[in-house]
């Protein structure tokens, strides 16, 4: 079976964009693909962050990875097993500086910081985050890794190291890892579609992918559908926003009627977003149910994380093992 490595950040809300844009993938990866899947908690330290949430946080990731039928047996969280940093440190030397200081992401997030004004601290940390998520992804020799195309580079990177570390021990060691673009819905936040829905754009621009009933149908409701400069014969990205929910929800035939009563030009914007409400509080509402259980239950589920983390850290001691030999570190 090939194997496959993703890594989430613990952001504590998990909204319908990262449902529909990565979980609801892994969530069907898992019948075929020996998967690991890490709440990446060493990555969200990289950023400015508050000490008292990241715990809970983390937990709450967790919690809702399983709610939404993530396996427990293929999650772990990062911290848990401490071979990955250890790598890290390996795969540094592996690296070159001048690299990642090119990285977009870095680029990026280091004017964010910078433009955040209080504080213009820019730590180590955020330059070799690339480097830790190449031990992420190395460390369980994964043959596919599900990424959107914003971390395109960062796999680019984590297949650099990888060969500079094989010709340098002389050895074909690591196997290159493969991105794996899947197919997945792009949701736009309702409020402004011409967004992409994300947490950091404020509250009206995400919605909770464990927000209750009453909340959901109001956002959805106020979704702005056309914003009236749409060019002539295309969809206004509102409109087409609200059909991709419909689509990712699984509710096809409803989608397809709805898109014929739109090409006829009979389509209303109420019956529209009735479906979309509709469709996302009968796939949601399953979700809550079983986060409630989680929630019920605390210690079993900490006890099952723990239990994983360490059956998959079994897999992450014997690469480290194997790569101190060949670096030239002890092994006692
Ligand atoms: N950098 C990824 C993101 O922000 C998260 C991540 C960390 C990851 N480690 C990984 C993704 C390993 C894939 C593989 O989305």
């Amino acid at each position: 079976m090939k194997t496959i490595l993703s890594g989430i950040q613990p952001t504590g809300t998990m909204h319908l964009g990262n449902y529909f844009g990565a979980i609801q993938n892994w969530v069907k990866l898992q019948d075929e693909y020996q998967c690991f899947f890490s709440v990446v908690d060493y990555h969200a330290m990289t950023m400015p962050y508050d000490v008292k949430k990241l715990r809970t946080n983390t937990w709450e990731m967790v919690t809702n990875l399983m709610a939404t039928g993530v396996k427990p047996e293929y999650l772990f969280i990062q911290s848990l097993v401490p071979e990955h940093t250890e790598l890290t440190w390996i795969l540094n030397c592996y690296c070159s500086y001048g690299q990642l200081t090119r990285m977009t992401q870095f680029k990026d997030k280091s004017q964010q910081v910078q433009e955040g004004g209080k504080d213009d601290f820019i730590s180590v940390g955020l330059l070799g985050y690339p480097v830790l998520q190449a031990a992420d992804i190395l460390i369980y020799k994964a043959d596919y890794v599900p990424v959107g195309k914003d971390q395109e580079q960062h796999l680019e990177l984590t297949r650099d190291i990888a060969q500079r570390f094989n010709h340098q021990v002389g050895k074909e060691y690591f196997a290159l890892p493969e991105p794996l673009f899947t197919e997945t819905s792009k949701i736009r936040s309702t409020a402004d579609p011409s967004k992409k829905m994300s947490k950091s754009a404020g509250e009206k621009h995400y919605i909770s992918l464990f927000a209750d009933e009453d909340t959901i149908r109001r956002q959805i409701k106020s979704a702005v559908t056309d914003s009236g400069n749409t060019p002539e014969g295309t969809m206004a990205e509102g409109v087409s926003n609200l059909f991709e929910l419909i689509r990712a929800c699984g509710n096809i035939t409803e989608h397809d009627q709805l898109m014929e009563q739109y090409h006829a030009g009979q389509l209303k914007y109420v019956d529209l977003k009735e479906t979309t409400a509709n469709a996302i509080v009968a796939l949601t509402s399953n979700f809550i149910a079983r986060k409630k259980e989680l929630d019920a239950d605390k210690r079993r589920l900490k006890d099952q994380i723990k239990q994983s983390s360490s059956e998959i850290r079994k897999h992450a001691q014997q690469t480290l093992k194997e790569v101190k030999e060949l670096v030239g570190l002890l092994n006692v």
